[in-house]
């Protein structure tokens, strides 16, 4: 799904946001992206959806090259991508059902389907009494829930979540995660940006970490015995 080859972003008075990535994210993989506030989470995000390109190196996403991409074949990579935005990104003046109608009509939906399918997501994600509302009279949690809705309300081939769980109280973080695993396990493949130790330690995903813009880990899933294979294990 996605390959980096020694891929840069360099900012003006040579900020580096990312040196020399080089990696591979496989379709269907869960995978954690993470690092102290600065390492370049975001920026690799970014990157992987067309928003910004690297100053040098190659990056391909579902098998577009983003680095020689024209203006005009990015809302075609973009429809397989949903995203999640470590700022929302919530358009203001539309109301909460048609912030996340908008990545279907993009798609083609038919408005009746639309309208359906939006209220079943923003049901699910505990919104059924905000539809009708202006972002701006949500708060945070809820407006991060419903940019969640937006990412996922078209089963993407890939999701982006850039902190998604940040302005969460735990418990709605873990149903946003089952949300989230959800769409995996219907094939998303999915990479989540995150600082939060509290989720790190409790799915046993992929982790690649970043540290001033460097990959420094790309530790493999942890694999824990099920309990067949508990079971199967010869006594000591
Ligand atoms: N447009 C820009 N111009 C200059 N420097 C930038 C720009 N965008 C990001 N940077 C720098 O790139 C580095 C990486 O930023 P990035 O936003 O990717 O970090 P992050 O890991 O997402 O951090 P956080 O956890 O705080 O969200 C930072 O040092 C940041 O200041
Ligand atoms: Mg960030």
């Amino acid at each position: 799904m996605i390959q980096m080859y020694h891929a840069e972003k360099r900012y003006e008075g040579n900020v580096y946001a990312l040196r020399d990535i080089s990696l591979t994210i496989e379709r269907g993989e869960f995978v954690f992206l993470t690092g102290s506030s600065g390492a370049g989470k975001t920026t690799l995000l970014r990157m992987l959806f067309g928003a910004d390109k690297p100053s040098t190196g190659q990056i391909i996403v579902a098998g577009r090259n983003i680095t020689k991409m024209t203006a005009s074949s990015v809302p075609e990579l973009r429809r397989q991508i949903g995203v999640i935005f470590q700022d929302f990104k919530l358009l203001p003046d539309r109301s909460v059902v048609d912030n996340v109608a908008i990545t279907l009509e993009i798609a083609g939906v038919s408005r009746r389907e639309i309208r359906a399918r939006a209220w079943n997501m923003l049901r699910r994600l505990g919104l059924g009494h905000r539809l009708d509302h202006r972002p701006k009279a949500l708060s945070g949690g809820e407006q991060q829930r419903v940019a969640i809705a937006r990412a996922l309300v078209n089963d993407p081939p890939l999701l982006l979540a850039d902190e998604p769980t940040g302005n969460l109280d735990p418990d709605l973080a873990l149903d946003i995660m089952d949300i989230i695993a959800d769409a995996h396990a219907r094939g998303t493949t999915v990479i989540v940006a995150t600082h939060d130790p509290s989720l790190l330690d409790r799915y046993p995903h992929r982790r690649l970490v970043l540290d001033q813009g460097r990959l420094v880990t790309d530790r493999a899933p942890e694999t824990y015995p099920t309990a067949i294979g508990r079971a199967a294990l010869p006594l000591p």
